[in-house]
């Protein structure tokens, strides 16, 4: 219910299309429940059952408002007879029946209608918080998720919470109206037939809450399961290459298939258990019926406390409490199912980000003079990544960190990006930490190039503005010059307007790599990181873009990330990492000089 409650919350600025439909509903139940009072009359004019009233009955207050209804329509059944015949005042009944059952049919589609602009809007907005939510929490988040779980919460819970809680919406109000004026309809013809209907409502809805208790338990499993196929589709048609070249097909087959599996026994189970709704309820209500057809057929055949017409109405009356019993019993079902899935997806809404920023975090405008790392550790999980790390980036110089693989160069730079918090120590940036500036400020001073090149579905120059504004067409080319990429973007077949495929995938590593350069050159930030931008390029590319770079840098502070220490042997300082510590510091001169790790590592290189 406290779910329900939350994702209601969402309903809130549709509430004009929720009064537009309670209002229809209104209408409906009122002309569900007349379309059966309705036919008594007619009856009656077939079994020729009523004496002729040629007296217009008088209102006497609302205890006699059955005869008084009834005797007004006779009144007027007994006048269209006199003057126009028994078979025009049965097509005039005929005629009302059918005016009747169009209104009710004209209001439930009204109110449908309406309710749908409810429903679609509440699926949109909770898609667009969830995915805002999926792409503001930090990275770390992820580490423990599957991509594939987001998504499932994104596509198939959201469509859950809409299909199950807000269909629920729709029946509060129109069933349980029509069953009330239903009951009321019943309840003017006769209150002792009536009696027996209301005892067997409870107990028709505790065997049916009984049945479907474990249905919130199984809906839970089926949509996880659903996360895990989702993550392993995702995975695998972005390794495709990976897969098929060792001729992994099989193995990959066989864990989806396993979990398919899973998911086909768990969804039977739940589609079995559901689909017991209806039958149950459907068969409660004849049961009910049975009941009332044994007691009603004697208060008409021996008692004589019921006419014939009336008794027919009431049965018709009682069957037309059977839908929306039906309907409520289903919503149970559904509210049950539903709540698995509001839980998922509320779950991911309300978590909290550990990188909020602090209420009264700075918005930095400018880098004027350093970045300093100060007794800085830190782990990702138990291990720690680094350790001890001391390091001093004065404004305008170019810092080059190099180690062996593992060593922890590009944590550097993810937690100088602050995609994740240090765990002892600080980073401060002129002076203030950077925990205490606002992560948007401090990400807009800084141009990033990962080691992996990471593009996206569009094209060319879409990659390249990347969330920029304002950015003329000349500003693209021109950053794409620097980065050696407008020469190979121009051989494209639409040039810059050019779709790269998936995650770049028409492109060769090396134009990948010199797009997200060109995106980090345009955006021109104060400080670069470059996380081997130029290890995917051939020496003589690299050694164009490297030159370009290098004349980008001059006036800016970079830190480099390199492997191959051919490309930064004129950084102002060159680290040397090991196991998460700085084991050398120095220019490329002291270091040859002081014949140590680099050294060693360089005289490697050039052989
Ligand atoms: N998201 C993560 N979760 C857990 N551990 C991680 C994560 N990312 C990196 N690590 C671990 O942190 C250590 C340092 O990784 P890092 O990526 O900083 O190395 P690197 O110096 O950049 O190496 P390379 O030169 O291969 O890129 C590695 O031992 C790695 O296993
Ligand atoms: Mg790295």
């Amino acid at each position: 219910m406290n779910y329900f409650k939350k994702i209601l919350r969402y309903a809130l600025p549709y509430k004009m299309y929720g009064f537009l439909n309670i209002g229809s509903n209104i209408f409906y139940a009122l002309f569900s429940v007349l379309s059966f009072m309705a036919l008594i009359p007619m009856l009656n004019v077939l079994f020729e059952k009523e004496t002729a009233l040629r007296v217009k009955p008088e209102w006497s207050g609302l205890k006699n408002l059955k005869e008084f209804v009834f005797d007004s329509m006779n009144y007027q059944i007994t006048h269209l007879t006199d003057s126009k015949g028994q078979m025009i005042a049965l097509l005039y009944m005929v005629g009302l029946i059918i005016v009747i059952f169009l209104l009710k049919n004209i209001f439930n589609y009204a109110a449908m209608f309406f309710i749908t602009f409810l429903r679609n809007g509440v699926l949109k907005d909770i898609r667009n918080d969830l995915y805002k939510k999926s792409i503001n929490l930090p990275l770390a988040y992820y580490s423990e998720k599957r991509k594939g779980d987001m998504m499932a919460r994104l596509s198939g819970d959201v469509e859950v919470v809409q299909t199950s809680f807000l269909s629920v919406l729709e029946l509060i109000v129109k069933e349980p109206l029509t069953i009330i004026f239903t009951l009321f309809g019943m309840m003017v013809l006769s209150p002792k037939l009536t009696l027996f209907v209301l005892i067997f409502i409870p107990i028709s809805g505790y065997i049916i809450s009984v049945i479907g208790k474990k249905l919130k338990q199984e809906s839970s499993i089926a949509q996880k399961e659903q996360g895990f196929f989702l993550s392993l589709i995702d995975e695998s048609l972005g390794g495709l290459r990976v897969i098929k070249g060792f001729n992994a097909e099989k193995y990959f087959l066989r864990i989806f298939k396993e979990s398919t599996q899973r998911f086909y026994n768990i969804s039977n189970k739940l589609l079995n258990r559901q689909n017991l709704a209806t039958p149950t309820s459907e068969f409660l209500g004849v049961l009910v019926i049975a009941i009332l057809l044994w007691f009603g057929g004697r208060m008409v055949l021996s008692e004589k406390t019921l006419d014939a017409a009336s008794f027919i109405a009431f049965m018709g009356l009682a069957y037309n409490i059977l839908t929306p019993a039906k309907a409520i019993s289903k919503a149970v079902y559904s509210i049950r199912k539903g709540n698995a899935a509001a839980e998922r997806v509320i779950e991911v809404l309300e978590t909290q980000s550990t990188l909020d920023d602090k209420v009264d975090a700075e918005a930095k405008q400018t880098f004027d003079s350093e970045i300093e790392f100060k007794n800085l550790s830190f782990k990702y999980e138990d291990d720690w990544v680094l350790q001890d790390f001391n390091l001093k980036v004065e404004k305008g110089q170019t810092v080059a960190l190099v180690g062996q693989s593992g060593s922890g160069k590009s944590t550097i730079a993810a937690l100088l990006t602050r995609f994740y918090d240090v765990n002892k120590g600080q980073i401060r940036m002129d002076g203030i930490d950077i925990r205490d500036v606002k992560k948007k400020s401090l990400r807009a001073l800084m141009g990033l190039v990962t080691q992996d090149a990471i593009l996206f579905h569009d094209t060319v120059k879409n990659n390249i503005v990347f969330g920029l504004d304002h950015i003329s067409d000349e500003q693209v080319v021109q950053a794409a010059k620097i980065a050696n990429a407008h020469e190979f973007i121009m051989n494209l077949p639409n040039g810059y307007d050019t779709n790269i495929g998936d995650s770049g995938g028409k492109l060769s590593g090396g134009q990948k790599q010199r797009l997200s350069i060109a995106r980090a050159v345009l955006k021109n930030p104060p400080i670069m990181i470059l996380d081997e931008a130029t290890s995917a390029l051939d020496t003589e590319s690299e050694r164009l873009v490297q030159d370009a770079l290098e004349q980008m840098m001059e006036n800016r502070t970079s830190i480099v990330i390199a492997h191959r220490l051919s490309t930064v042997q004129k950084a102002d300082t060159i680290v040397v990492m090991k196991d998460g510590r700085i084991i050398e510091q120095g220019t490329h001169k002291q270091l040859i000089a002081a014949k140590g790790i680099y050294k060693m590592l360089v005289d490697m290189q050039e052989l």
